[in-house]
Order: structure tokens, then sequence, then C-alpha cells
């Protein structure tokens, strides 16, 4: 039996329930087959497994410390408010909400603490790199509320800050969000907050992807600026998957309310002590290190595609996150990622906006350095990933080269187990 990072209770589900075992097991030699590019998933600790395999996962505990409707929540509490003070200190932030569900939960949460169904929010236009939350007809955002899209300049990638500026003067929106889900560089908050302030709207991060890298103080606080931040627990952060709100005293008590009992019940205490025991570590300094690293190998990478002639959107990045235009090689984004994916090499397709084609087409495809750095990679093998995803997005799934990217990448994440030293 493989050895799992989770510990020996596998042993007990594998007696138990060899079918769900045999498929758990599956996903792990999927996993370890194979290169994890995609930029919003990690590897976590083997002690966020503990914590999220743990007791807590049977309390119900709707409300907060102190005020819950159910009884014996005194140990609950003590861990949500362990992952509340370690999240403030962490972040610098006056108040935490550590019960969202998920990312999305966190917008939704945000967006009932400061709006009222049709007041108009200015976010990054979808085909830019807005998240399903910032707009989409498809997600109770775009049904609920007016979204106008700003987005990024065509030729240089770019957030556009004058567009920003005159789309809130048109607009005058209640809230202007910041965020996405493909945009490799830091954005300007201090822009983003001037624009908002300008116009009198809230102003909203949604850093579910840099909030990992601000943990680790490789990239910029969105804190400062932002009244209230949304994020995800489960990306570069590498806790459980999970949602979390960071905002000032005086927006507290409505951002509370506005998860609980607005949009949620009972918060998930495995996942809260899951998220306490990832913010403990993202505090330490080999958390630091992580993060600088992560960045230094994305970097590398994105050095070393267009070395090879791909085209990297914005020249490179500063974050986790690469995007790559797969036009020029004749291919989209689906086509692109099908033939990674047979080469062994696993990362998301996403859609660009471009002078050419304004915005729809998915032309570009998505990767991260989260996964592969917390396996232990460093920048030689950054080197080495960028000329096999060159040769596998040039190559036919068929063609003998990519049978040898595909025993080179083999070998590779082979010597790299996937989990958190
Ligand atoms: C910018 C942004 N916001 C929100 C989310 C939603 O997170 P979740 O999938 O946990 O709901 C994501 C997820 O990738 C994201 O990138």
């Amino acid at each position: 039996m493989a050895v799992t990072p989770w510990g020996p209770d596998f042993g007990r589900l594998a007696r138990q329930d060899p079918e769900l075992a045999g498929i758990i097991l599956s996903e792990l030699d999927r996993v370890a087959g194979g290169l994890q590019l995609i930029a919003a998933e990690n590897f976590t600790s083997p002690a966020v497994l503990a914590a999220l395999a743990s007791p807590l996962a049977n309390k119900y505990a709707e409300g907060y410390p102190g005020a819950r409707h159910h009884g014996g929540c005194e140990v609950v509490d003590i861990a949500e408010r362990t992952a509340q003070d370690r999240a403030k200190a962490l972040f610098g932030a006056s108040h935490a909400n550590v019960q969202p569900h998920s990312g999305s939960s966190a917008v939704l949460a945000a967006y009932a603490a400061l709006l009222r169904p049709g007041d108009t929010v200015l976010a990054m236009a979808l085909p830019h790199g807005g998240h399903l939350t910032h707009g989409s007809p498809a997600n109770f955002s775009g049904r609920w509320f007016h979204f106008i899209g700003y987005g990024v300049d065509p030729v240089t990638g770019l957030i556009d800050y004058e567009q920003l500026r005159g789309l809130a003067r048109v607009h005058r929106p209640k809230a202007v969000v910041c965020g996405s889900i493909s945009y490799p560089r830091h954005p300007d908050y201090a822009a983003f907050r001037a624009v908002a302030d300008e116009v009198g709207a809230y102003l909203i991060a949604d850093a579910a992807h840099p909030i990992g890298l601000v943990a680790g103080k490789a990239a910029p606080s969105p804190v400062p600026y932002a009244d209230v931040v949304c994020a995800t627990t489960h990306k570069v952060l590498r806790g459980p998957r999970g949602g979390m709100l960071l905002c000032g005293a005086e927006l507290a008590e409505r951002v509370d309310r506005a998860v609980f009992p607005f949009t949620q019940g009972g918060a998930q205490m495995h996942t809260v002590a899951a998220k306490a025991v990832a913010f403990g570590e993202a505090a330490t300094p080999a958390f630091a290190a992580y993060a600088r690293q992560v960045v230094a190998n994305a970097r590398t990478l994105a050095g070393g595609l267009a070395a090879e002639g791909l085209t990297v959107v914005t020249g490179g990045t500063d974050t986790h996150m690469i995007t790559v235009d797969v036009s020029p090689l004749g291919l989209d984004g689906r086509a692109a990622k099908a033939r990674c994916a047979a080469a062994g090499i696993i990362l998301d397709t996403c859609a660009l906006a471009s002078a050419t084609e304004p915005g729809g087409c998915v032309r570009g495809v998505r990767l991260g350095s989260a996964a592969v750095t917390t396996q232990g990679m460093g920048e030689g093998e950054m080197e080495r990933i960028g000329a096999l995803l060159a040769i596998a997005l040039r190559e036919e799934q068929s063609a003998p080269t990519t049978r040898g990217v595909r025993a080179e990448v083999r070998e590779l994440a082979a010597a790299f187990p996937p989990c958190a030293r």
C-alpha cells in the first residue's frame, strides 16, 4: 500500500471501506505521478490534515465564541478564538472572521455586509481575470448586483487604472472590488483606494490568490487599504479549503452577521481549527522562506517559458502565478491544457483580453508554483519544467517526444513527494 501523508488511520479506512480507500489512493497516485501547476492548489501539512480529521468535525457551533446557539462549545470556542487571534496577528488586522466555508462564501458575506441588492459594483471583468463572484451572470453576484467590469491593457496585460478611474466616475459604484483569478502582478492597492475614495465607494480586496504571499511577506498587503479583505485559506497559504474575512473594528459586527446568520449556518470547527494550524505555520520564518521561493520559482519558470519563445502575459510575474497566451502556437487554452495533461503537467485554461480578440475566448493557460515549491522544488527544477512545458505545448500528444516528456515528468515528480515537509 502507498505511504499516505496523513497517517495511520488510513489503514482503518482501507479495511472498512476498500472501495473508497482505493479511490483516495488513486488520487494520490495521480498527484504523485505528475506536476501540479494549478495556481489555486497546494499541499497542506500533515498537521493541517490531522486537525481536519479531528473530533472537532463532529461539533455543531452556530454563532461565535461566547455566543453560540449550541451547548458544549467551550472547547471549540477556544479553537476559533485561536484562529481569529492568529489571523489578526498574521495580517495585522483588527478583526478576522474565520468561518466562511470557501472563498466564494467570503465574497458573498462581504457583499452582504456592505451592499444592498441592485447596488452597482466595479470589479475586474471576467474575460480579463475576474472571478465568478465578480459579476458572472451564472453566479449570485451577477444576478443580485449591477456589475461594471474594468480590465487590463490589451497590450501590456496590466490593470488599466485610468479606465478604472473613468468607470468609477461615470458609474459611481457602491463598492470597488480588487482581485483576480489570473492577474500575475501586484495590484496597486493605494490606487484602488484612491479611486474608491474619490467616488465614496467601499474597497473590497478579494485576495484569494495573493493572501499566502502576504502572510509570508512576499507580496504587499491589502489590509491597510481595503474596507474588507476576502481570502481563501487553501491556495499559497497552504491551509484547509475555506475562506476568511479581515476588516477594521468598525465593520466587524456587520461582517460577522453577514457570515452568520445571514449566509451560513454552523461553523465547521475542524476546518476552523485547521485554519488556526495553517496560520501558525504561516507565521514562521520557514513559511516566509517558502513564500519567497514560490515567487522565485514562478519568476524562473516565467523566464524559462519566455526564453522558449512562449508569450508570457505581462512579461513575467510578481507572484506564484503565470499566464501564457498559447494562440501564437496555433492552440486555444483547452487544447494546450490537454497536451500538457497528456505529458503529466496539470494546469488550467484562462481567458485573456487582447487587442485583436476583446475577451471571452480562452486563449490562455494559467500556471502556479505553490504546490511544486511545497514539494521542495527550486529554480533548477523550474528551468527543467519550463523546457518540458514548451515541448509538451508544441508537440502532438501522440508524438514520441511527448512520451519522453511524460517519462521525465514522472521522474521529476517521483523525486519530490506531494506533501509539505
Ligand atoms: C479571486 C478569487 N475569488 C474567489 C475565489 C473562490 O474561492 P472558492 O473556490 O474557495 O469558493 C477564487 C478561487 O479560486 C478566486 O481566485
